[in-house]
């Protein structure tokens, strides 16, 4: 590759961004209009957050296809940023959510669907005592509050680089080993230096440090981290984290809200983790806001302790846990877990995103070994990322070391312009169960021509989320 300069991405990325605009009229109206009726211009301040300078407004999706409001059509690989893993419209969803709908939504009393879901969530995940919430942020509130009350701790151990929801003790990152508020979120009147403690990935000698003090209550961590360029755990890393949390009485919480792409019971029945307490999210409730918690055996008898199973008290009065929420658990929320997991998320359809996944991530390096870019491709179950480092990163300082602004928004406008959605945030690649073959044969030629038209680049770093 010849040397890559500044300037010429940014002129690149302000060409490929003017072809937005002049190709998305529309979506670009919509968002101008949405500046008078919302906060960020838009329902939620992450739809700001895409590289074309405003969203694309979607007309319609189905599986991996999405059509915008100008007509133009989509390979997406996004998939809500993984909300949607289940592939849009799924037909079996729809109908499973309409049928429940005509039924009644939410009563605050179980429907017959919750046993099967029950069963089905301990068959999956090897934990057995499970409670809903209405997103994976809630269900990480939850499990901490469980791992608080039980231990009677202050604190929440978390990986610089991690993202676990707007979880108020995973707002902080690691500044010269002081705990200092995330990509300058505002404190909200928490002392964080006194709820949450902040170590790098993969550093074992750290994190012994950080739980001989015996005032953490809990780890909360991802398996692979996902949310700042993909990290995956050294060899040994989980398997020490899960003796030293046993050792010290700390719980571990691991949080599949993003790394149930791995397989039918997520990272952790792929590589038979033992947390405490499992968080799923997202794509578990196929488009449905569901958040889910689920406590091992072991857990739940301390957990039992504290707030007795059966507790006549509970029925004479008003008790309040501090968590849940009036539709957590609702019938809807029930009657999507199940389809999903009876007809949806599948062990036959992970075989077939976990294969594309393959396919995509052996794609990737040989393009960007071919052209001798400085580039690493991590990929873990069916989600594959390229990042801007010749070496897998081991913690999010060495992701962050190999950040690049420009070059990142640049790919993402780049693959917009021709038919692709990719992450935001980062630049991360999502199969569904209806991802094909030739949609990721499309990002690889995508990713050819990207390559082809690349200046040289330069080197900036920071925190992009
Ligand atoms: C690992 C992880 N946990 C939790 C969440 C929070 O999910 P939600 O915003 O649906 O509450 C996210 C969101 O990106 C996530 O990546």
């Amino acid at each position: 590759m010849p040397t890559p300069d500044s300037g010429a991405l940014s002129a690149l990325l302000d060409s490929e961004q003017a072809l937005f605009a002049a190709t998305h009229p529309r979506s670009r109206e919509l968002y101008a209009a949405g500046q008078a009726h919302y906060l960020y211009g838009a329902p939620s301040h992450w739809m700001r957050r895409w590289a074309g300078g405003f969203p694309l407004y979607v007309e319609r999706a189905s599986g991996a296809d999405l059509r915008c409001v100008d007509d133009r059509s989509y390979v997406d690989f996004c998939l809500g940023d993984s909300g949607g893993m289940c592939g849009h419209a799924h037909p079996a969803i729809t109908d499973a959510v309409a049928a429940q709908l005509a039924r009644g939504a939410t009563f605050m009393m179980p429907t017959p669907d919750a046993d099967w879901v029950g069963g089905e969530l301990d068959r999956r995940f090897g934990v057995p005592y499970w409670g809903f919430t209405t997103s994976a942020t809630d269900a990480n509130r939850a499990a901490i509050r469980i791992a608080r009350m039980v231990t009677e701790r202050p604190k929440v151990l978390v990986f610089n680089g991690c993202y676990h929801g707007s979880v108020e003790e995973a707002h902080v990152a690691l500044d010269g080993g002081r705990v200092v508020m995330r990509n300058g979120i505002h404190p909200n009147a928490v002392d964080h230096a006194q709820v949450s403690t902040v170590i790098e990935f993969n550093d074992l000698a750290a994190l012994e440090a950080a739980l001989a003090s015996g005032d953490v209550a809990c780890v909360l961590t991802e398996p692979v981290m996902t949310n700042y360029g993909m990290i995956e755990p050294e060899p040994g890393f989980l398997a020490a984290l899960r003796a030293l949390t046993e050792k010290t009485g700390t719980f571990l919480i691991i949080d599949e809200t993003h790394t149930f792409s791995n397989g039918p019971g997520g990272y952790t029945a792929v590589h038979g983790l033992k947390p405490d307490i499992l968080v799923l999210g997202k794509s578990v409730g196929g488009g449905i806001p569901v958040g889910l918690y689920g406590l091992a055996a072991r857990t739940a008898e301390r957990f039992w302790e504290r707030v007795p199973k059966v507790n006549p008290a509970v029925i004479r009065q008003s008790s309040h846990l501090g968590f849940g929420g009036t539709l957590a658990g609702s019938a809807l929320q029930v009657a999507a877990v199940r389809v999903v997991l009876e007809r949806v998320l599948t062990a036959a359809a992970f075989a077939h995103m976990l294969e594309l996944a393959d396919v995509l991530a052996v794609g990737a390096r040989a393009l960007i070994e071919h052209a001798g870019l400085p580039w690493y491709v991590a990929h873990s179950g069916a989600r594959v990322e390229t990042l801007y480092a010749p070496v897998p990163p081991r913690n999010a300082g060495d992701v962050a070391r190999g950040r690049d602004g420009v070059l990142e928004a640049l790919l993402h406008v780049f693959f917009l312009n021709r038919g692709i959605v990719i992450t935001p945030f980062h630049s991360m690649m999502l199969m569904c169960p209806a991802t094909s073959r030739s949609d990721v044969d499309r990002y690889l030629a995508v990713l050819g021509e990207f390559i082809a038209a690349l200046p040289r680049r330069a080197t900036a770093t920071g925190d992009p989320r």
